[in-house]
């Protein structure tokens, strides 16, 4: 997102929100594409509310008793894959996650989380709409093996940081070669939705995206999927330094997503709405910016101590990572 950097130059008509989330926990779980499922195929880090659990249904911002982002009525979950580094030895070990710049100090881990409007500096004279009770969505797919395919995931990035402002050039897959501020990877969501369902069996259909890369506003909304919600967006940042050095010198590059996936063609991200009551709605009818949006106005926010005291239990309990593995959690060892 390039908020940040031309964040002072413009003076938008309606909201937009940038805040951060810590982490809530980094588990096998996902309700979204395995409800259920204990444990789900592969590693996630998951943000937001505490009602996250293997199967979730009904109104979420009614069921969240604390959450890790800023907005304290924001009780929606955020996930995306996690990023491990494989030694030449064979083993694996997970990359930590950083905060991001121009948020509060002290986040542990989590995401940047985005819900602004269909143009660059205003609404583009639609009204935004929020999501229903129930509303889910998943951008990007894992079974993804091409960089064409990938390209055509316009917004889905990595960005090899040589500091946490880096924000250009957004690659479509990994970076191939040592990047000396981490690795940041983007996900921004679809924003046209369909109107009638929460959710599509494949969790995408009942949304179309018109975003586009760069600085570029996003085009209408088709008549398939006339209602323009936020442009939700996620970015994550890799804290990969330490692992540098072990990179061997003209080899291959050596991260990979949880699902195992070391160019990074499959990278995904899932959203499941828990915004509480309509606090989403009267945010996106106000005009404020960024952190101007905190402390009752509109949206009633906490502090970074109580966004990092919300946690989960382990559900699934195996090594995720904090120690050289010989596997990533699901998949099957290197040979
Ligand atoms: C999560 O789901 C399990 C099984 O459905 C249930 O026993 C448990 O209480 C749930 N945990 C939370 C925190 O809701
Ligand atoms: C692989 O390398 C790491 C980092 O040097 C080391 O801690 C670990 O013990 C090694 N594992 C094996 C199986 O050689």
């Amino acid at each position: 997102m390039k908020w940040l950097a031309l964040s002072a130059l413009i003076a938008p008509s309606q909201a937009a929100l940038r805040f951060g989330c810590s982490t809530l926990t980094i588990q096998r779980l996902d309700p979204l594409v395995e409800p259920g499922a204990l444990p789900s195929a592969h590693l996630h880090q998951i943000v937001g509310g505490d009602a996250f659990n293997a199967s979730m249904s009904g109104d979420i911002g009614e069921q969240g008793t604390c959450t890790t982002c800023t907005f304290s009525e924001d009780f929606s979950n955020y996930w995306t894959a996690v990023m491990f580094f494989k030694h030449p030895n064979g083993t694996y070990k997970r990359v930590p996650i950083m905060q991001n710049t121009a948020l509060p100090n002290g986040i542990n881990g989590g995401m940047t989380v985005y819900y602004t409007q269909q143009d660059f500096n205003s609404n583009g004279n639609v009204k935004i709409t929020s999501f229903p009770p129930g509303f889910r969505m998943v951008v990007g797919n894992p079974t993804t093996t091409s960089l064409s395919g990938s390209r055509a995931n316009v917004g889905l990035k990595f960005v090899c940081l040589e500091n946490k402002g880096t924000r250009f050039p957004e690659l479509s897959d990994f970076p191939t070669k040592p990047c000396r501020g981490g690795i940041m990877t983007v996900h921004h969501f679809p924003a046209c939705w369909d109107g009638k369902n929460a959710d599509s069996p494949d969790h995408q259909s009942h949304m179309y995206n018109t975003g586009k890369e760069a600085f570029q506003n996003a085009g209408p909304c088709p008549a398939s999927h006339p209602v323009r919600m936020p442009q939700v967006a996620y970015e994550t940042l890799w804290d990969t330094t330490q692992f540098n050095s072990m990179w061997p010198s003209g080899g291959a590059n050596p991260f990979t997503l949880s699902y195992t996936d070391s160019k990074g063609y499959g990278t995904h991200a899932d959203y499941l709405f828990g915004w509480k009551g309509d606090s989403l709605q009267r945010a996106m009818d106000h005009s404020c910016m960024f952190n101007a949006c905190e402390n009752g106005r509109p949206l009633k926010s906490q502090n970074v101590a109580a966004m990092n005291r919300c946690t989960i239990k382990k559900i699934v309990n195996e090594d995720t990572g904090d120690n050289w593995i010989k596997a990533m959690p699901g998949q099957t060892a290197a040979s």
